[in-house]
């Protein structure tokens, strides 16, 4: 593996749950001579796939919903000015020490912040951490280059979305799975802000007037209706969300209120990504994808509600997949990485999902690959994952990858 892909699987730019292996999409990519390809990821995440697109020197685009996720990818695929980064990082942590003096709590709150957003700032932050963090927060949200302004967000966003220890009052931050556990929060962020532009700094491959690969393309959009024009991707790569294994919003938000996103904004981002628990209300949706859903699993066992789960899943997915196959080239790749999961105890292959879909579709499977996850990336394992039966703690520890020729 060249150096720079080797670098990027050591130093992740930002926890998020269920990234996709580099090693995968270096695999993908690595054996194609024309270049640069136009590589697509349409439901972006972190950005794997695209900040190694980018390293082999494609063009990398990506979407997402998520503003968290959108702002890592953003930084990870960016070229950096790293001194000038190091140098805002000080002005912005004098400033907020400046400010924390005067700023009571009573006003230690983003702007604009509405109650309900203020109400979940007081559960999860203690007094001094939400003085220091609207301190810091407001002094970023003062610095003009974008660029810039968006490393030190990142930055920011590692103080808090952690395993064990944060600036909040939760662990398991960095799984999706916040719980409160602490009185007072074991970091504060003044001590550790310029360690953690560091950190981000170590993480990012790409320095502005070195590499002069092309500039990847990031922004906010959904996956079921792409701002793409037709024929236009070389390579689809991508892993969608497994159906009902990880709310990804639910651990961000504790970073996201600081950048200015209410409680309300994020909730409206959560119903309507694809993934989360909300069940398709329409009859012809479920005319039209029962066939679909019957590939998924032993769907007799589950409640009605959780069949129109599963139904809005294929649904979603559906509208997915013909998006990829409509701006997706002739003869052009789209690899899956997609891991199965269980919904109310039961197996739910959403491989196979994406297998029926993808030939319904028109695309011809090229191969069906299973892959043993290592260890740290076995992220949530069902609660009652010690009694399952064997043959489910195997296939939770598999993902598979899909590739399909258009
Ligand atoms: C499994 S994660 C991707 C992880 C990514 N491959 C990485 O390495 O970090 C799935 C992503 O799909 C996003 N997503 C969910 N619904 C979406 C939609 N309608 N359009 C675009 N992205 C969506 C989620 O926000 C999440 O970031």
């Amino acid at each position: 593996m060249i150096k720079i892909v080797d670098d990027i699987c050591k130093h992740p730019m930002h926890p998020f749950p269920a990234r996709m292996a580099p090693a995968i999409v270096w695999e993908n990519l690595k054996t194609d001579e024309r270049k640069p390809l136009s590589v697509l990821d349409p439901m972006v995440g972190s950005g794997t796939s695209l900040v190694i697109a980018k390293a082999l020197g494609h063009k990398a685009i990506g979407f997402d919903r998520d503003p968290l996720a959108l702002l890592i990818a953003k930084v990870w695929c960016s070229d950096v000015e790293k001194e000038k980064v190091k140098l805002k990082a000080k002005t912005v942590i004098d400033r907020a020490k400046k400010r924390y003096r005067t700023l009571t709590v009573g006003k230690a709150y983003p702007r604009n912040a509405d109650a309900e957003t203020r109400a979940f700032i007081r559960y999860w932050f203690d007094k001094i951490n939400r003085r220091q963090l609207a301190a810091l927060s407001d002094a970023i949200k003062g610095i003009r280059n974008e660029n810039t302004k968006t490393f030190l967000w990142c930055a920011f966003s590692r103080l808090i979305i952690t395993k064990k220890v944060g600036a909040s009052l939760a662990m398991d931050i960095s799984h999706s799975r916040p719980h409160r556990v602490y009185d007072k929060a074991p970091i504060k962020p003044f001590d550790k802000f310029e360690e953690v532009v560091n950190k981000v700094l170590k993480s990012a491959p790409f320095e502005k007037g070195k590499q002069n690969l092309p500039k990847a393309q990031i922004q906010d959009g959904d996956a079921r209706e792409l701002p793409l024009i037709d024929n236009s991707i070389d390579m689809v790569i991508t892993s969608p969300p497994y159906l009902n294994a990880i709310d990804y919003l639910r651990g961000h938000k504790l970073s996201l209120v600081w950048m200015g996103y209410s409680i309300k904004e994020i909730r409206h981002i959560r119903s309507t990504n694809i993934g989360t628990e909300v069940s398709c209300r329409c009859d012809s949706e479920k005319e039209q994808h029962t066939q679909a859903l019957m590939e998924i699993g032993s769907i007799d066992k589950l409640t009605e509600r959780t069949k129109r789960i599963l139904l809005k899943y294929a649904y979603d997915m559906d509208a997915v997949m013909s998006e990829i196959k409509r701006v997706l080239a002739k003869n052009g790749r789209a690899v899956f990485v997609i891991g199965d999961s269980t919904i109310r105890g039961v197996f739910v292959k959403n491989s196979k999902l994406i297998k029926y879909l993808a030939t319904e579709h028109g695309f011809s499977l090229q191969s069906d690959i299973r892959r043993i996850l290592p260890e740290k990336h076995r992220y949530l394992p069902p609660p009652n994952y010690k009694k399952s039966g064997t043959e489910l703690q195997h296939r939770m520890r598999e993902e598979v990858i899909l590739t399909f020729r258009n």
